[in-house]
């Protein structure tokens, strides 16, 4: 098994908000990038928003320009599992859905080579489930990255069941290559961050759909009251309210407790693909500038 400064390929399978993110810190880091994602579309996008985002850090001085172009370089777009044979790490950031991230561990344990290690981004599903789908549990494990990866501090590492003490150390000594900050958590559901979170971005639902005030007034009264830079609605919209809704429901199941039963708002507007800012509509609108929030 690779340790962390042998990390030399990194696969990223996902190349949404998240897994875009995820594919430019590692190969800011150095590492040789496989991008996968099931949509070619989604695959152009990550390219050029990681392209931007580097060379915007390049124009702050931030990188420097030769280090700029070699990790755009370091990145290639791949389209078949098949293609991460060769990773030492494959960080796997796709849909929110525990059966397709399951099946999707069955076929990463088959192509990647035995010494590969195998790291989810789940936001909330087990890691113990999905290591039980392959035959490597003691190379599983999770990486949740926050939103945006490269701007955000922290990566939440969460052991398995099974995973191996060596295999922890390389992810956590590769997150700090990364330049991220590390915290551990066992898995239980919803980890740390988001089994704090979820609860309060839920409330801040139930408080809207119960008519206790304005969303404007709900986002300020908790950035204002609590200095959270931003209130928990329009948090929301930037996790994806699709996301959100998944891990209250991976909550509700695993703890047990109706104090995580999603607010029938929430997934109203899931049901009517708000997704948040992503899709330019949330509980905010974002058709016009992203940097604009309109009632
Ligand atoms: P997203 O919807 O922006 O991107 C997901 C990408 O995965 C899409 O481009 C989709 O085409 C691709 N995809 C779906 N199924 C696939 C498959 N079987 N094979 C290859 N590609 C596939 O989602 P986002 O927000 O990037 O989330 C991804 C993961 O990261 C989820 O597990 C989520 O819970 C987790 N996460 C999300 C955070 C957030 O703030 N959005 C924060 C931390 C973790």
């Amino acid at each position: 098994m690779a340790t962390a400064s042998e990390i030399a390929a990194v696969g990223v399978i996902g190349a949404g908000q998240m897994g875009s993110g995820i594919a430019q810190l590692a190969a800011a880091a150095g590492c040789a990038v496989l991008l996968l994602d099931a949509d070619s579309a989604a695959l152009s996008r990550a390219v050029a928003s990681i392209s931007a985002s580097l060379r915007r850090l390049a124009a702050k001085g931030q990188l420097s320009q030769t280090a700029c172009e070699d990790s755009i370089k370091r990145i290639r777009c791949v389209s078949t599992v098949q293609d991460l044979r060769d990773a030492d790490l494959v960080i796997e950031a796709i849909v929110e859905n525990e059966d397709v991230k399951k099946q999707l561990f069955v076929e990463l344990d088959e192509i990647t080579k035995a010494s590969a290690i195998l790291a989810s981004n789940t936001s909330s599903i087990s890691i113990t489930r999905l290591a039980s789908a392959t035959k490597r549990p003691s190379q599983v494990i999770g990486m949740h990255f926050f939103n945006p990866p490269p701007i955000m501090k922290l990566i939440e590492i969460i052991r398995g069941a099974d995973t191996s003490d060596e295999v922890f150390a390389a992810v956590k000594s590769f997150s700090e290559r990364l330049g991220k900050s590390v915290i551990c958590s066992q898995d239980y559901p919803g980890f740390i961050v988001n089994r704090i979170l979820m609860p309060m971005i839920n409330e801040a639902f139930w408080a809207l759909y119960t008519g206790v005030a304005t969303k404007e007034d709900i986002d300020t009264g908790m950035k204002l009251g609590t200095n959270h830079p931003m209130g928990p609605l329009q948090l929301a919209d930037f996790i994806g309210l699709d996301v959100c809704l998944s891990v209250l429901r991976v909550l509700h199941n695993g703890l047990g407790d109706n104090k995580y039963s999603p607010c029938p708002l929430l997934v109203q507007y899931v049901d009517a693909g708000r997704l948040g800012k992503k899709r330019g509509l949330g509980v905010y609108s974002y058709a016009q500038k992203s940097s604009s929030l309109k009632p």
